[in-house]
C-alpha cells in the first residue's frame, strides 16, 4: 500500500516498507539528507525534522504512522529562496563547527518558536536540551535562537 504524506510542503505518496524509518526515506528516498543519523536512538536529536509543527526524531518515527501528515525538513524551513530566520541566525553566530547537529538544533528551535516567538534564554536551553553537540558550541547555539526571535519568526510549514 503507498503511503502519502506531504514532504515540505508537496504531497509523496511512497512504496517503501512502513516499518522503514522516516530518517531513511528522507535520506535515500528522497534525496534530503539535511536530517542526519547520530545515534538512531532517539538520544541526540540529529535527525529531528517537523511532523504536523512539532520537533520529532525522524530515526524513531516509521513511515507507516505518518499518512496523511506534515513532514518539514531543514530543507523545507527556506521559503521562496529565503533562509528561515533560525538558519540566517545561526550563520551569522556562527553557531556550529562540524556542523552535523545543525540541522537538528535549527528544527528543534523552529518548533520552539512556533510555540513561542520570543523566548529566554532557559526556554531555548530546555527546548533543546534533548539535541547534543558534541563540539560544544551550545552558547552560541543559543544565540542564534534568541537573535532570531529578535527579528520576528515567520510562522513555518509543518
Ligand atoms: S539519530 Fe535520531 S535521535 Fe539520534
Ligand atoms: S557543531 Fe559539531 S556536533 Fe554540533
Amino acid at each position: 500500500m503507498p503511503i502519502d504524506l506531504i514532504v515540505n510542503g508537496t504531497r509523496r505518496r511512497l512504496e517503501a516498507d512502513p516499518q522503514r524509518s522516516l530518517l531513511t526515506v528522507l535520506r535515500e528516498d528522497l534525496e534530503l539528507t539535511g536530517a542526519k543519523y547520530g545515534c538512531g536512538e532517539g538520544q541526540c536529536g540529529a535527525c529531528t525534522v517537523l511532523i504536523e509543527g512539532q520537533a520529532t526524531r525522524s530515526c524513531l518515527t516509521k513511515l507507516g504512522a505518518l499518512a496523511g501528515k506534515s513532514v518539514t525538513t531543514i530543507e523545507g524551513l527556506e521559503t521562496g529562496g529565503q533562509l528561515h530566520p533560525l538558519q540566517q541566525a545561526f550563520l551569522d553566530a556562527g553557531a556550529m563547527q562540524c556542523g552535523y547537529c545543525t540541522a537538528g538544533m535549527i528544527v528543534a528551535g523552529a518548533s520552539l518558536l512556533r510555540r513561542n516567538p520570543d523566548p529566554e534564554e532557559p526556554a531555548i536551553r530546555k527546548a533543546l536540551e534533548g539535541n547534543v553537540c558534541r563540539c560544544g558550541t551550545y552558547t552560541r547555539i543559543v544565540a542564534a535562537v534568541r537573535a532570531a526571535a529578535a527579528t520576528g519568526t515567520r510562522t513555518t510549514r509543518g
